[in-house]
């Protein structure tokens, strides 16, 4: 578990591994002789943490080379976020427009990242995914057909092509159905419901994971030489998002921070320009995502004047300018009044042909039917939603390793592929493109690891601190509840490092953030281990870490670069071309400038050629 209270970013010193290897007994007992803490042990080659498309697909790749890894998730299986990414997945197929081809893919995708991203880590997404939609395509993903039987690809926003394969507007649960399926036939161990809150690490190796049964609450041990992290990003720290609340609190980030691995570029959240706003949807509902496929279908933006009002903001590209251009314009366009009274604006798709709408939006149509709105008929009310964070564990895309031996990311969980702003689409293409090479490293790795499997006492002692604190935790009865400085936080977020951002607000947002954190030491858990107010406590913890991380980031970049707008630094600086590096050591937190790579010549071809996408050649 990561910082409650106080703040404590450090990684374990020697002290903690410096112990006499032996083995650990099953069913360990506790730490604290007033707050007793059972635990199991678990042994595994490979433990995956994250169960969506990125977990699922290297653990597929795994089994397919003889491991048997676990994977564990939060939730039951086969409901992870990646359900909820809906309109369609990149892959330069060229099925409906012959002339695309990776490069462009790449070209596109460096040019919306603002030549922020991982050349390499685009290189291979893009390059490899037109394979990697085949191999979904023949393990029985759906994809929409064109009438001669070629997978069908519609237009996503910024993009030179229609590139986007899609399942009507469910294309990341389809997509999971069928990496569930294989995984199921592969016979591969998963674990529902456990959530990890430490990484067993000296700082330069990783020995295994601590964690707890949701259900039960009972404390696991997990003892690998081997963990992949794959539990995604930390949209849902803001007040609005897209997530459930429950996932994408910053798990994969904090846990990786505090094991000693590095984080790139915190400070580029992506903001959905729609998502649902408005009393008559109800609160649970805030900031849910109305698909980006709306808009690629036709769908048009109108302000509470009736004003098409892309037009003044993005005339060439219009709706289907990049996420970051269209989000701002309408943030805008609500502060100097000419939004709804929910502070959003209208997404009408109404002019199209209802039967074409039903076919390609159904989820879209049923969703908003069952609380009252035709979509065929009238427009849905939006705005924007915390969607995505583009930064995370810093990794080496071919091997998914992170600097921290035994310890590798994948998925949204890293940085890298889409750089200050990510095209839509190309987050489920990275989980199974970028998945796949993962995979086989960590499968590569294992055949070859000579590591002694057993456990230090430091390591023993490290994780029965853990469950002590764990205890602790559970027995919280101040006066605050977590879900009362999770609001806060999120709000906090929202209001000091949202769409725009300054100096001053971004200092009040630090100070607002220490002292919520002070408040932690009065925090009242309603509740034992399986308690939502438990769970709740938990992604408390690691939202503060992730908010702290990005606040400084934010500060720290001086300029404005796709997502992340300083409206006291409105230029994007050529200087600035540089990520933003995070290590935790016993000083606290160090943020270091780092220098981008440069694209291979095919990439570079294809940025100077131009390639756009002309919005009004589609009307
Ligand atoms: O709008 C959407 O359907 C989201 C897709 C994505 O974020 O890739």
């Amino acid at each position: 578990m990561t910082n409650l209270p106080p703040a404590d970013h450090g990684v374990p010193t020697a002290d903690d591994h410096g112990g006499v290897d032996g083995r650990l007994p099953q069913g360990g007992d506790e730490a604290d002789s007033d707050r007793e803490v059972q635990y199991d042990v678990v042994t595994t080659p490979v433990l995956v943490i994250g169960a969506g498309a990125a977990g699922a697909r290297v653990s597929i790749e795994l089994a397919e080379s003889g491991l048997e890894p676990l994977v564990i998730g939060k939730r039951d299986y086969g409901d992870a976020h990646t359900t909820w990414a809906a309109g369609g997945i990149n892959a330069a197929l060229g099925s409906l427009d012959p002339d695309d081809d990776w490069p462009i893919h790449a070209a596109d995708t460096l040019n919306e990242g603002h030549h922020l991203n991982d050349p390499e880590a685009v290189e291979l997404t893009a390059r490899h995914m037109p394979d990697r939609i085949r191999e979904l395509d023949e393990w029985g993903v759906s994809f929409a057909r064109t009438d001669d039987g070629k997978i069908n690809q519609r237009y996503f926003g910024a993009q030179s092509y229609r590139r986007t394969c899609f399942v009507g507007d469910r294309t990341g649960e389809a997509m999971l159905e069928t990496l569930i399926d294989r995984a199921q036939a592969l016979e591969i161990p998963y674990r529902e419901n456990v959530m990890i809150t430490r990484l067993l690490s000296d700082g330069s190796r990783v020995d295994g994971a601590v964690g707890f049964d949701m259900e039960t609450g009972e404390g696991l041990l997990f003892r690998t030489n081997h963990v992949v992290l794959a539990a995604g990003g930390f949209s849902a720290a803001y007040h609005r998002h897209s997530s459930r609340d429950d996932e994408n609190n910053g798990d994969a980030q904090a846990l990786a921070l505090e094991a000693g691995a590095r984080l790139l570029d915190t400070e580029f959240v992506q903001f959905h320009p729609t998502g649902m706003v408005g009393e008559r949807y109800g609160e649970e509902w805030d900031g849910r995502l109305v698909t980006e496929a709306v808009r690629g279908e036709g769908g048009r933006l109108y302000n509470a004047d009736g004003e098409r009002f892309m037009e003044r903001y993005s005339p060439d590209q219009m709706e289907l300018d990049a996420r970051d251009v269209v989000a701002r314009a309408i943030a805008q366009e609500v502060r100097e009044g000419r939004g709804t009274e929910n502070d959003g604006v209208y997404l009408d798709i109404s002019h199209r042909d209802p039967e074409y709408i039903r076919e390609r939006l159904p989820t879209m149509v049923d969703r908003f039917a069952e609380l009252g709105v035709e979509i065929t008929d009238e427009p849905m009310e939006v705005g924007p939603t915390a969607h995505y964070t583009m930064g995370g564990v810093d990794i080496d895309f071919q091997t998914g390793e992170t600097g921290v031996d035994g310890l590798y990311a994948v998925g949204e969980a890293v940085a890298g592929v889409h750089g200050a702003n990510r095209l839509g689409g190309n987050s489920l293409a990275e989980t199974v493109a970028i998945g796949k090479l993962v995979g086989e490293h960590v499968s590569e790795q294992v055949a070859a690891d000579d590591h002694d499997p057993t456990i230090t006492d430091g390591q023993r002692a490290l994780a029965e601190r853990e469950f002590a604190a764990l205890a602790e935790l559970a027995a919280s009865d101040g006066d605050v509840t977590p879900e009362t400085l999770l609001e806060e936080l999120g709000d906090l977020l929202w209001t000091h490092a949202g769409i725009l951002r300054d100096e001053a607000g971004l200092h009040d947002g630090l100070d607002r953030l220490e002292a919520l954190r002070a408040r932690t030491a009065d925090l009242r858990v309603d509740g034992d281990r399986t308690s939502r107010s438990f769970e709740y406590a938990v992604d408390l913890s690691v939202s503060l870490t992730v908010a702290e991380v990005l606040l400084r980031t934010a500060l720290e970049r001086t300029e404005s670069r796709g997502a992340h707008y300083r409206a006291d630094y409105p230029e994007t600086e050529p200087d600035w071309r540089q990520n933003l590096v995070v290590a935790a050591d016993a000083g606290g937190l160090s943020i270091k400038r780092r220098g981008v790579a440069e694209p291979s010549e095919p990439v570079r071809e294809a940025l100077e050629e131009g390639y756009e996408l002309d919005y009004h050649h589609l009307e």
